[in-house]
């Protein structure tokens, strides 16, 4: 790892507090890398204060025996104040405050500019960085934009623009926190490691595909973003989508950001477009989640009395290619659903006949169960794959068993998936960031979802599977007959 000065835009918010500074922490004493933090931020704090809260920060938020919490480098943190922030002069100051830091720390002149800001200033913030000439640095500069990357197709095709006026695509790093996570790369590793499974990763044998992101939170205390958002922006354009490329795409010449990128972006150009029709959006309504009562989604701390936002979605996709025509990827996640739990089920085709119908030794009622591999990225990260097995004794009676694999009791507790990002981005390597022309193609699929003549909001009860009318989307199936009968239209 290069050294390098570290510059976050958005210092004092709990993005920094709660994930950034435990991940750089661990980073900084892991690889013993010179380098240097500068929160920027609207508050006037100084270094002392920056450094204290980040301190606490860490206590409250790392887990860290005391001797690493010792180890932690207050030197290492400086803080710059931008609270008259339109002005052009706080980013001349930045500069050179930036400048200053660089010099007396003998670096090299290698910047990342992280924006954990609210994505309504991205824009602006790019601009001034920009303007300013922060990313004329002697080495490096790469810019960090944190989910969601836009509002809409629009706006996401803006965003780029002015990324681009000032950052290479090479320079820039589009996070989505799930490409972090370390079972969620092993997709790849599962998929293109062992070709057991992927001979039978298509059509011929896929019958459907299920991708659920469930959680038991409700909106919290992010009403004032997530009312604007809701879960197809929060949720469904950016960590469900990037589940459904890993598992569809074709297998990349290697594992380097280009050719894993490339292919992502095929299977988004692939997938049919989609009719609001195919898709159910609901709210939830007041109801019981671990046992506790819990509010509406309309009487959480500021949300609108009348808010239309919504906070479950499923939606079933087609992909339109040789691999998967016909195949239903059918989509889902919610809050306030009665677990967190993330997961992908892949449904094989059923033996296409059952020889064990046989009146000698009497039906078995479980003769023609299908394999079921499923990938569960939390909680209880792993593999389990279903097959039949016969029951002890005289009559052929099939029974569902599972092969299990949990990666925790294998190679104990995952890292971090904040640690792995940084770690990639400080060292250059931009394989788990979203390239520009995924993030539009995103957007563009999810448009009939989003605004005017989109599908109408349903209410479920908190704690429940979701609204009735998604239980009844769910059951669509696989027969590629049906499927053959709309047109595949590009
Ligand atoms: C974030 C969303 O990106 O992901 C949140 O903004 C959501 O609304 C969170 O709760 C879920 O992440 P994880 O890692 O807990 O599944």
């Amino acid at each position: 790892m290069q050294p390098q000065l570290f510059v976050v835009f958005g210092a004092t918010g709990d993005l920094t507090r709660r994930k950034l500074v435990p991940a750089l922490h661990h980073l900084m004493q892991e690889h013993e890398g010179d380098v240097r933090i500068l929160g920027v931020a609207r508050s006037e704090w100084s270094d002392e204060d920056f450094r204290r809260e980040m301190r606490e920060a860490l206590a409250e938020h790392a887990d860290l025996t005391d001797e690493k919490l010792e180890a932690w480098c207050d030197a290492c943190l400086s803080y710059y104040s931008l609270a008259n922030t339109g002005h052009a002069h706080g980013y001349n100051g930045l500069r050179e405050r930036i400048r200053e830091i660089e010099e007396t720390a003998g670096l090299p002149g290698n910047r990342v500019f992280y924006l954990s800001i609210p994505p309504a200033v991205y824009e602006k913030t790019v601009e001034q960085i920009g303007a300013a000439g922060l990313a004329d640095a002697d080495g490096f500069a790469r810019l960090v934009v944190e989910k969601p990357f836009g509002h809409d197709l629009a706006s996401a095709q803006q965003l780029n623009e002015k990324v681009h006026e000032y950052f290479s695509e090479n320079q820039v790093y589009r996070i989505d926190h799930y490409l972090g996570k370390e079972t969620v790369q092993n997709l790849l590793a599962f998929r293109f490691g062992n070709a057991l499974f992927e001979s039978v990763w298509d059509r011929e044998h896929v019958e459907k595909v299920e991708i659920t992101v469930a959680e038991t939170l409700g909106v919290g205390t992010r009403a004032g973003y997530y009312d604007d958002a809701g879960q197809v922006r929060d949720m469904v354009q950016n960590h469900l989508t990037q589940l459904l490329c890993l598992v569809a795409m074709e297998p990349p010449t290697a594992f380097r950001a280009g050719p894993i990128r490339r292919e992502k972006v095929k299977v988004l150009e692939s997938v049919r477009p989609l009719a609001p029709s195919g898709a159910v959006l609901g709210q939830y309504a007041a109801g019981e989640v671990d046992g506790e009562a819990v509010p509406a989604y309309t009487d959480e701390e500021d949300v609108p009395d009348d808010s239309d936002t919504e906070t479950f979605a499923a939606l079933t996709l087609k992909v339109d290619n040789w691999r998967w025509q016909g195949v239903p990827f059918a989509l889902r996640t919610g809050k306030r659903l009665p677990e967190k739990r993330t997961q992908i089920a892949v449904y094989f085709r059923e033996a296409p006949i059952s020889i064990f119908e046989n009146r000698q030794y009497g039906l078995s009622p479980n003769a023609l169960a299908p394999n079921v591999l499923t990938i569960t990225l939390q909680p209880d990260e792993g593999f389990d794959l279903s097959f039949g097995v016969k029951r002890p004794g005289e009559t052929i009676e099939l029974d569902t068993q599972t092969l299990s694999f949990r990666y925790e009791e294998a190679f104990g507790p995952a890292p971090e998936a904040y640690e792995t990002l940084l770690r990639d981005i400080m060292r250059g390597d931009q394989t788990l960031f979203v390239h520009a022309d995924e993030v539009e193609a995103s957007w563009a699929l999810y448009a009939p979802l989003l605004g005017e003549g989109r599908p109408p909001l349903r209410t479920y009860p908190a704690g429940s599977c979701g609204p009735d009318e998604a239980q009844s989307a769910a059951q669509g199936d696989g027969r590629r007959d049906e499927q053959r009968e709309e047109p595949a239209v590009a």
